[in-house]
């Protein structure tokens, strides 16, 4: 195959990242379609990126574009619907995360995504391809903190409250799926086990109306694994200071720490505040690398006809357990899954 084409699905806040990305960094994209439901961002597709074959309608996209896959970065709600149609009409599908909303959509796209084996079924979970938690994940396999038995690992977003956000929670999933599904994810990756027990704290410590919609603006889970092993998860969304996303590793021989000071650079400023760093702003800053190493991925793996280290199967599980985080914090117990 010489190079993939693509149509991409959502143009909002991400989508324009990953389709600059496709057009113009990803080797082996040709960015030939984009379909989005707002008119404004197919205009930008068109001055932008070039584009000039765009759908307001998903559907109409699939029936007409000649395309050998899609990039999915539409609503939450969306994504399984619509990979299922791709997969259906013979294309290789990526997804941002979540896959599904709740487990019956995910398991229906488990179930038609083992039907299509040989096309390549990709979900977003970006922070695996950032080269820190790659390079984290190598050193535990190669076994040098022993046995890893303990992760904490939070996502915690600068304060930019807007009414958006309340309304976003029933189309998100809530806090939980919408922040922690990559904790969970990994969690998974690095202990090499399966989630058994999770435990929810939390609450809208600083906006109210999280409230409104049985939501929390902070929250921590303690996670118990089958095997025993444990994870410490949380979120925010109301930190002062920037994007705060870091996570630590504890073995039997030692301890990974990745990103836990969130600096923009290694510039250290020393003035009349004292001696400082600047922070990241926001996810996409902090991870833009990954961002680009899973787009390139996707492509390498349909080009080279290789499966993704992500499958179907950690999609559903993050869903699975972020699922039962908000169940567990919304009836205030300890939940047990399966
Ligand atoms: P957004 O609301 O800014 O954009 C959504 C886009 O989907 C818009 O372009 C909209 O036109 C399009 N859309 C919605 N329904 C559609 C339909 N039926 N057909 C075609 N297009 C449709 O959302 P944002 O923030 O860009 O997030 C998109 C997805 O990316 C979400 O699922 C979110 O969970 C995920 N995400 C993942 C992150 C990560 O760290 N991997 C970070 C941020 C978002």
């Amino acid at each position: 195959m010489g190079s993939v084409k693509i149509g991409i699905v959502g143009l909002g806040r991400l989508g324009k990242r990953h389709a600059q990305n496709l057009r113009y960094k990803v080797v082996g994209s040709d960015l030939t379609a984009a379909c989005s439901i707002v008119p404004e961002e197919l205009a930008w597709a068109e001055k932008e990126l070039g584009i000039s074959e765009t759908y307001t309608d998903y559907d109409e996209m699939l029936a007409k574009a000649d395309l050998d896959a899609v990039f999915l970065v539409t609503s939450s709600s969306m994504h399984s619907a619509q990979s299922i149609k791709a997969l259906e009409k013979g294309l290789h599908v990526f997804t941002e995360k979540p896959m599904g909303v709740n487990l019956e959509e995910c398991r229906n796209v488990e179930a038609v995504v083992s039907r299509h084996n040989k096309q390549v079924f990709f979900v977003g979970f970006v922070r695996r391809f950032d080269p820190s938690y790659a390079y984290a994940k190598k050193l535990i396999d190669d076994g040098v903190i022993g046995e890893p038995f303990l992760v904490r690992s939070q996502t915690v977003d600068l304060d930019e409250y807007a009414e958006f956000q309340v309304d976003f929670v029933p189309s998100s999933g809530g806090i939980f799926l919408d922040c922690n599904v990559h904790d969970i994810d990994l969690a998974r990756w690095y202990l090499g086990s399966e989630v058994k027990t999770v435990y929810s704290k939390g609450g809208s410590y600083v906006h109210k109306a999280f409230d409104e919609v049985d939501d929390a603006d902070n929250t921590v889970v303690l996670a118990t694994f089958e095997d025993g092993k444990m994870a410490v998860i949380a979120a925010s969304r109301t930190a002062f200071h920037g994007h705060d996303t870091h996570t630590e590793i504890t073995g039997s021989k030692g301890i990974l720490k990745i990103g836990i000071t969130p600096a923009k650079s290694r510039v250290e400023i020393l003035d009349g505040h004292g001696a400082r760093q600047e922070c990241v702003k926001d996810f996409y800053e902090r991870f833009q690398e990954g961002f680009l190493n899973e787009a390139q991925e996707f492509i390498d793996c349909i080009i080279e006809e290789r499966r993704p280290i992500v499958s179907a199967l950690d999609g559903t599980k993050a869903t699975e357990v972020g699922f039962a985080m908000t169940d567990s914090f919304k009836q205030k117990k300890e939940i047990v899954l399966g």
